[in-house]
């Protein structure tokens, strides 16, 4: 496997700066649930929260779509829960990528069927030719349809450690 660096450190902080300062405009006077989705938003949710000047409840999820491959298997599992009730609460869930939407589109529902006042989406990265109608609210970067690693995001649960976003290129 070879990687090849597709945004590197320094335009990844400044987006995310950027894109903070966005988002405070949006929650001021308000205290929202951030909800990030495991594993893959991690990294992106510890730098992205710094930069807000509001005060959210931090909560995480985890679900699954993809197997082992580059491809998702159009089912979500969840895999672990919320541990804060969103009754009444603005939500904003942060995702590493979207890519068909499906794990998106799942997640407002639930969120929804749980008693979300809102719902609101923020991406790192947005594949928009993969998916139609979709609600993103904040993306960091729109993208080619291509396999990215890094900053969070992995292949077969590797790479998630690099500090910038690579695409992986298979030999
Ligand atoms: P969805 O197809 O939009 O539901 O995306 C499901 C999940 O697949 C995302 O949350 C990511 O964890 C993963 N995923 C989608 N595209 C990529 C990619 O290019 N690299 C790594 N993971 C990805
Ligand atoms: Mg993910």
């Amino acid at each position: 496997m070879e990687i090849v660096k597709y945004i590197d450190e320094s335009a990844i902080a400044e987006r995310i700066d950027k894109l903070g300062k966005e988002i405070s405009v949006e929650y001021k006077g308000k205290n929202p649930v951030v909800l990030s989705v495991l594993k893959g938003a991690f990294m992106f949710t510890a730098d992205l929260i710094r930069k807000f000047d509001f005060t959210p409840e931090v909560d995480f999820i985890q679900v699954a779509s993809y197997g082992n491959s580059t491809e998702s298997s159009g089912k979500i599992e969840k895999k672990t829960d919320l541990t804060i009730d969103v009754r009444d609460k603005d939500v904003l869930i942060i995702e590493d990528i979207a890519d068909t939407g499906l794990t998106i589109r799942y997640l407002i529902e639930y969120l929804k069927s749980l008693g979300a006042k809102t719902v609101k989406v923020c991406v790192l990265l947005n594949k928009t030719a993969k998916h139609k109608e979709l609600q993103v609210d904040y993306y960091g970067f729109e993208i080619e349809n291509q396999f990215v690693v890094g900053y969070g995001l992995d292949f077969n649960q590797k790479y998630r450690n690099l500090p910038y976003i690579g695409i992986l290129v298979k030999e």
